[in-house]
């Protein structure tokens, strides 16, 4: 029984031997494909593994279709975008993520985000604090209700909206619900953005949402890029000289943002929200956890394709 580690951004040496020692003690053998740089590779290493554990690597149908033994995959993350969970279906196989355990990694990334920006990227000049301004908290989530716990030790006012969220759980950890997702971006001098890439979302946040923003806000983006409409996302900033964006995904207009907008705009040279040594070691060992469960006593808690 093989189970491929696929990790085009690898993880922590100490995740890698957590996972190595669950998967052996349960007879079981580890193959590792690390910075892999082209599909080919993963197609050749998927061939003959019995499960999956990825990142955001992305597993298409064709990666599943070259999969012959493959019997479940596991995202070690939160956010499964890059699982084409109806391929996997259709070859029986069990998709699953590991919720919330790298949500504390993104959480302070968040916040640190918000200190580099309000501190003007760490260039000479006077920033601002974090105290006392508000934090609109978009998906109230794993990772939103952490980056709401963090900004109220800050001083900050928080907001949240989230739908799928009754608001009296909000409300009960000290955090205003904000009437809708419009009333949510007008009250925010900070938007950290923590929904899901879907066809719900995709393309959703654009100039009808930013152009309602206070006077010097800034969107704080830890979820994933294609959450964005880009083109509208210049537009405003064109428009409005004083909002301000700092993303964990480059935007595929970053060169032109950087441009025109200078330290109004910030981006990470490669996704490193869940990138600390503690979240690779929560996601990755749970994911080994949950492959060992499913395989030995068909445990299909945390299954996706249901
Ligand atoms: C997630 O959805 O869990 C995060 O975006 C982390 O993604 P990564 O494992 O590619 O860093």
């Amino acid at each position: 029984m093989k189970v491929l580690v696929a990790t085009e951004k690898p993880f922590a040496k100490k995740a890698v031997d957590g996972i190595r020692s669950i998967v052996e003690q349960a007879g079981m053998t580890l193959s590792l494909l690390e910075n892999y740089t082209s599909t080919e590779q993963l197609l050749e290493a998927v061939a003959d593994a019995d499960a999956l554990i990825v990142r955001s690597d992305k597993v298409t149908r064709q990666v599943i279709q070259a999969a012959k033994r493959l019997k479940i995959v596991v995202r070690a993350g939160a956010g499964y975008d890059n699982l084409d969970l109806e391929a996997c279906s259709e070859k029986n196989i069990v998709a699953m993520n590991t919720p919330g355990q790298n949500s504390n990694a993104v959480a302070e990334l968040a916040i640190g985000m918000m200190i580099y920006m309000a501190r003007k990227q760490f260039q000479p000049g006077t920033g601002t604090e974090l105290r006392g301004k508000a934090l609109g908290v978009h998906a109230y989530g794993n990772v939103g209700r952490l980056v709401a716990g963090l900004a109220k030790g800050f001083g900050m006012e928080v907001y949240a909206y989230d739908p799928f969220i009754p608001a009296s759980v909000i409300q009960a950890e000290g955090v205003h619900v904000a009437s809708s997702v419009e009333d949510l971006y007008s009250r925010s001098d900070y938007l950290s953005l923590h929904i899901p890439a879907n066809d719900q979302t995709k393309g959703s946040i654009g100039k009808a949402l930013l152009s309602l923003m206070p006077k010097g806000a800034c969107l704080v983006n830890t979820a994933r890029k294609e959450v964005i409409n880009e083109p509208e996302l210049e537009a405003i900033m064109a428009e409005r000289k004083d909002l301000k964006y700092a993303t964990d995904v480059a935007p595929d207009n970053m060169e032109a943002l950087r441009a025109q907008f200078d330290t109004r705009v910030y981006a990470t040279n490669k996704k490193m929200g869940a990138q600390t040594e503690e979240a690779n070691v929560n996601a990755g060992l749970a994911a080994a956890r949950q492959i060992v469960a499913f395989i030995q006593n068909g445990d299909r808690t945390f299954q996706l394709n249901k």
